[in-house]
Parts: C-alpha cells; sequence; structure tokens
C-alpha cells in the first residue's frame, strides 16, 4: 500500500517541489485550464459581514450569496462549466421524445459506467426516490458505509430502515487510513446474519463517502461488499456523485493500480456493482442532472414509470436538452487524469496548510472538501452550546467565507422521551471545494482566514437556537451568539 501522500503526488502550489531532496526539481501542480469567462466577487468589510451574518439570523444558508467571497457551501451543482460544455449546450436538442442530446448522453454514461439502462433524473435524491420507492418496504433495512442524508430520508420515506457501516476508522477525525470510507464487511455479514437477507432489498456503498469526510472506498472493499452481497442475492449499488475523485485516489493508494488510466478504473468499480445512482452536479461536472443505473430489466421498466409519473418521459427526465449536453461532456472531463490530478492536489494543498498551522481536521483531506473538526477547534465549547455553528460564523465574519456546519445543528435531535438535545457524534464544519471555481490564492486566503480564526479560537464562545423547524432544521434555524463576536 502507497503511503497517502506518496512522493508523486505533489500538493499545488509554489511551495510545491522546494524540499523534495530530489535532483530534479519538481514543478508545482497547476490549475490545467485558463480562465475565459470571470464573476467577479465582492469584496466586504468586517462591519457589513457582521450585519449581513445577524440579518441571517447567523445562519450562513440565509445569508445572499452575493454577500459571500468564497462560497465552500457546497460543491454541489456549482462547478465551472469548460468551453466545451458550453457549446455542446447550444448543441442541445429538444425534442421531447429521442433527442439526439438524449442519445449522447446515453452513449456518454453507458461508456463509462456499463449498466444496461440508464434512467436520467433532474439531480441525485429524484434518482434515489426512485429507486427506494420501487424496492423498500417498511421492515426492510438498507446498509451503506455511510447512507448520505437525502439518501437516508428516501430510504426512511420508503418505510425501511438506513443503516451505517463505515470502518471503525471513519469514526476517528484525526486517524489516517488510506480508504476512510470503506464499509465495514464484517459488520455487514452480521446484519445479514441478524435480519436475514430477505428484508434487504439493496446495498449501497458511497463513493467517496461524503458523509464521512469524502473519504475514499478501495477497490478491494468495492469487490468484498459486491461478493458478500451476490452470495446472499443482495443487489449492490454505488452511491457514485464522486466517482472519478474515488477512482484517482485508488489509482494514487491501491497495490496495482498506479499504471492504469482512472477511466478503466471507474469502469472496474461500476462492473463490480449492478446499478448506482448519480448526481451529476458533482462529478458530472454540470449544475444540475443525476440518473439512475441498472442491469435489471424488470426493475427498469418499473422505474422508468415513476420516471415518466413526476420526472418525466425516458429519454429527458426532468432535463432540458442542453443539460443532457453538459453533462455527457462533463463526465468525459472529469476523468481527464491532469484534471484529477489538479483536484485531489488542490485539496490536499489546503488540508496540509491548515494541518502546519496546527488547525484539527479530519485526516488525511477528502476528495473534495476538507472538514474542520470544530469539538477540537473551540474544546471550550460543549456540542449542545454548537461549536460548529460559531465557527461558520467566525469564518465568514472574518473573511467572508462560507461553510456549512456538520454537527449538532445538522445531526442532533430530541429525545423523544425526555425532551432533551442529543448531541451529534462529531461536531465538523465542511469547506467543499467547488470544481474549477477557485484559484490557488483563493486558497491561499482561505487558509489564511482559518488560521486567524484558529489564533483567536480562546475568545469565541457557543451559540444557542432561538428559532428551529421539526426537521431539516439546519436549513432556516435562527441563531444567537452566547458571547461577545468580536466586530
Ligand atoms: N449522494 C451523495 C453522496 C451526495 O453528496 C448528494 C448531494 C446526493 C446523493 C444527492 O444528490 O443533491 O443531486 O440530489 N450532496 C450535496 C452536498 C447536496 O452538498 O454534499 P443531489
Amino acid at each position: 500500500m502507497n503511503p497517502v501522500n506518496p512522493p508523486n503526488s505533489a500538493d499545488v502550489g509554489p511551495a510545491a517541489g522546494r524540499d523534495t531532496g530530489l535532483s530534479a526539481r519538481r514543478r508545482p501542480i497547476i490549475e490545467p485550464f485558463k480562465i475565459k469567462v470571470v464573476e467577479p466577487i465582492k469584496l466586504t468589510t468586517r462591519e457589513e459581514r457582521v450585519a449581513h451574518l445577524k440579518k441571517a439570523g447567523y445562519n450562513a444558508f440565509k445569508l445572499r450569496a452575493e454577500d459571500v467571497l468564497i462560497d465552500l457551501l457546497t460543491d454541489s451543482g456549482t462547478s465551472a462549466m469548460s468551453a466545451d460544455q458550453w457549446a455542446a449546450v447550444m448543441r442541445g436538442d429538444e425534442a421531447y421524445a429521442g433527442s439526439k442530446s438524449w442519445y449522447r448522453f446515453e452513449s456518454a454514461v453507458k461508456g463509462i459506467f456499463g449498466f444496461r439502462h440508464v434512467i436520467p433524473t433532474h439531480q441525485g435524491r429524484a434518482a434515489e426516490r426512485i429507486l427506494f420507492t420501487t424496492v423498500c418496504r417498511p421492515g426492510h433495512v438498507v446498509p451503506s458505509n455511510t447512507h448520505f442524508d437525502t439518501t437516508r430520508a428516501n430510504i426512511e420515506a420508503a418505510g425501511a430502515e438506513a443503516v451505517d457501516l463505515p470502518i471503525p476508522e471513519g469514526l476517528v477525525p484525526a486517524q489516517m487510513h488510506p480508504f476512510k470510507g470503506n464499509l465495514d464487511v464484517g459488520r455487514l455479514e452480521a446484519l445479514i446474519e441478524e435480519v436475514g437477507a430477505e428484508r434487504i432489498p439493496i446495498c449501497m456503498l458511497t463513493v467517496t463517502n461524503n458523509t464521512g469526510g469524502g473519504q475514499p472506498v478501495s477497490m478491494a472493499n468495492i469487490r468484498a461488499v459486491g461478493e458478500v452481497c451476490r452470495k446472499h442475492g443482495i443487489p449492490f449499488y454505488l452511491d457514485a456523485c464522486r466517482f472519478a475523485e474515488n477512482a484517482f485516489f485508488i489509482k494514487e493508494r491501491e497495490e496495482g493500480y498506479a499504471d492504469r488510466p482512472v477511466r478503466e478504473i471507474a469502469r472496474e468499480m461500476f462492473s463490480l456493482a449492478d446499478g448506482c445512482t448519480m448526481s451529476a452536479k458533482k462529478d458530472g461536472l454540470a449544475n444540475i442532472g443525476g440518473f439512475l443505473a441498472t442491469n435489471d430489466d424488470a426493475l427498469a421498466r418499473q422505474e422508468e414509470n415513476l420516471l415518466i409519473l413526476t420526472e418525466g418521459f425516458p429519454t429527458y427526465g426532468g432535463l432540458a436538452g442542453r443539460d443532457l449536453e453538459a453533462i455527457a461532456v462533463g463526465l468525459e472531463e472529469v476523468l481527464h487524469e491532469d484534471y484529477l490530478t489538479y483536484r485531489i492536489a488542490s485539496v490536499r494543498w489546503l488540508g496540509r496548510h491548515l494541518t502546519e498551522g496546527g488547525v484539527p481536521i479530519v485526516q488525511p483531506p477528502g476528495g473534495h472538501a476538507v472538514y474542520l473538526d470544530a469539538a477540537a477547534f473551540l474544546p471550550h465549547v460543549p456540542p449542545l452550546q454548537l461549536p460548529g455553528q460559531a465557527l461558520v460564523a467566525e469564518l465568514y465574519v472574518e473573511g467572508g467565507v462560507r461553510g456549512v456546519e456538520i454537527g449538532t445543528v445538522m445531526f442532533g435531535h430530541r429525545d423523544p422521551e425526555t425532551g432533551e438535545e442529543v448531541p451529534s457524534r462529531m461536531e465538523l464544519v465542511r469547506l467543499a471545494i467547488p470544481r474549477r471555481v477557485y484559484t490557488e490564492s483563493q486558497i491561499d486566503y482561505l487558509v489564511d482566514v482559518v488560521l486567524d480564526v484558529w489564533d483567536r479560537r480562546e475568545g469565541i464562545g457557543g451559540f444557542r437556537f432561538v428559532e428551529q423547524a421539526p426537521v431539516l432544521r439546519h436549513f432556516t434555524a435562527r441563531f444567537e451568539p452566547l458571547y461577545e463576536m468580536k466586530t
């Protein structure tokens, strides 16, 4: 196994390659594109940001995007499209049925994913809803390494139970492991033994594991999970949102893959599964779109009937022809190795500089995001005083950076018996990096902002809810600081 930071995967940035001790200087990894269109971002003063945040009830979801300088709320739907994608948009064929754009989309998806049936949807969660309403019934159990929240919600909406089975290393932020996204195969076997294979209509594996820190899953793990599922007759699906990033990590870190093209590695990943759900808003490099894919003919027919009910005809599924075109091109571009080298290196660069400054993050950095460990960043703020929320607020005030709390605000809940608030297992703040959007100097600026907040962490206190909805409260809640924020 290669170490997590193999010497040939240099970080991006001017300092990269200076201290290698190699005879030839290593060159920095650069953005493999030049900029054709620019979108101004607005510089604001600290005073203005304090006012904006207060008006938003200290909830970053309620800020106006134009008041944010570096927007790291999500990497979903926020990619910059290439000149080729925009050219393809102009080629969009908007015929209701059987458009040229559909055939280009279908052929791109089949060429990479290899499944027999492709069902287009407007985004990932629509694919999830169609899949789980078709296969899940009350009493069913659906295991995964870690379900993303919409995946879990769609399983539960179909009356089934969603079970997370990450490996133990996946739950310890500071622990290094090359494939921290792996599913615990022993626990999967125990679950099948306990509930019976007939109650498990499907097993999922999220690549990379977003909720677990954007951590990759190894080919060996995909293969092992697939074998257990096959042995018990359980269909095995990948949640493929960030499949290209996962494939690149396999190339970098798993024995035997260093010389294989990423596209081939991706093909191998999908050849081990029976189907997948996909949000093209991530590794489709598109602003909207998704699909569901399967090798099961009868299931595909049922799913298409549901698709027609709410998404659209099976050759567009809620997308415009131009969206299908943008995704078809994006799926090819995302597998370019120079793009992936830059992408993974730039997230690693951010993670490395924060780590060098002493900032506690989920290690190693994932494919699409760096997760700050807010519990270790603000150890004096107890979980019920929402340390992640405090960190999100401070990052915005300090430098106009918008991250997202993944902790007690998002996953804490009221105990149904005692009515008391139960904190989340981890208190994280995700800084998700949109694809091809921010330059290296903007990432350096971001490092500075986080380090400045880190330097004055002792003066940062907690927050409390002043308003919250009964479900998905993080989107709309209002908060109040329990300390004097530095203005
Ligand atoms: N699965 C995973 C692993 C995801 O990260 C997401 C979305 C989805 C499914 C749903 O896809 O948004 O197209 O409906 N994640 C976004 C995020 C929202 O910010 O991580 P969607």
